[in-house]
């Protein structure tokens, strides 16, 4: 009988037990699901994915990104004589070799800005911002 008792004791506390836990882990599930809509992210921050967002590909943003939100602005028309995306300004300084056009975007040259004014750029970065202005060459 005796037996019998703590079975049934040791069952329950079991049952007890099973449901504690699911329940912790329900509240998680509810925590997740209220959690706020596109949560604000930091570059930078790898806690959630910030660092995996901004270092897509080989280690940075890609080319085509950097050019998009750092360089367009002036290569995108020419302002200040700035060499013009998909045109043959393009082709002619391609001829200067990626070696000097990477140091001349790093230091800035005339009146192309150090780094193209994107302080935060790696050096492949701005590379690959380069590399996607020379391929749009006509
Ligand atoms: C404020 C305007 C401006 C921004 C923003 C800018 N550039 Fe320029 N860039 C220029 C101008 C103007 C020149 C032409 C300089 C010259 O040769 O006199 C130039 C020239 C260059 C050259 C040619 C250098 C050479 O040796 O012929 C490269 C490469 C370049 N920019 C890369 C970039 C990259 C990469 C970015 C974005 C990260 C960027 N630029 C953003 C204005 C800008």
């Amino acid at each position: 009988m005796n037996k019998f008792v703590s079975a049934l004791c040791a069952l329950g506390l079991g049952a007890v037990l099973v449901a504690s836990v699911q329940a912790a882990t329900n509240n998680e599930k509810i925590i997740e699901r209220i959690k706020p809509a596109g949560s604000v992210c930091m570059v930078g921050d790898d806690s959630c994915g910030g660092a995996a967002a901004a270092s897509a590909g080989s280690g940075g943003r890609s080319g085509e990104d950097v050019y998009n939100t750092k360089c367009s602005a002036c290569h995108g028309t020419g302002v200040l004589d700035a060499p013009k995306f998909g045109t043959s300004d393009w082709a002619d300084r391609g001829a200067k070799g990626m070696e000097t056009l990477l140091a001349n975007a790093i230091n800035g040259i005339n009146a192309m800005p150090p780094r193209g004014t994107c302080a935060d750029c790696s050096d492949d970065e701005i590379e690959g911002a380069i590399q996607h202005m020379l391929d749009s060459a006509k």
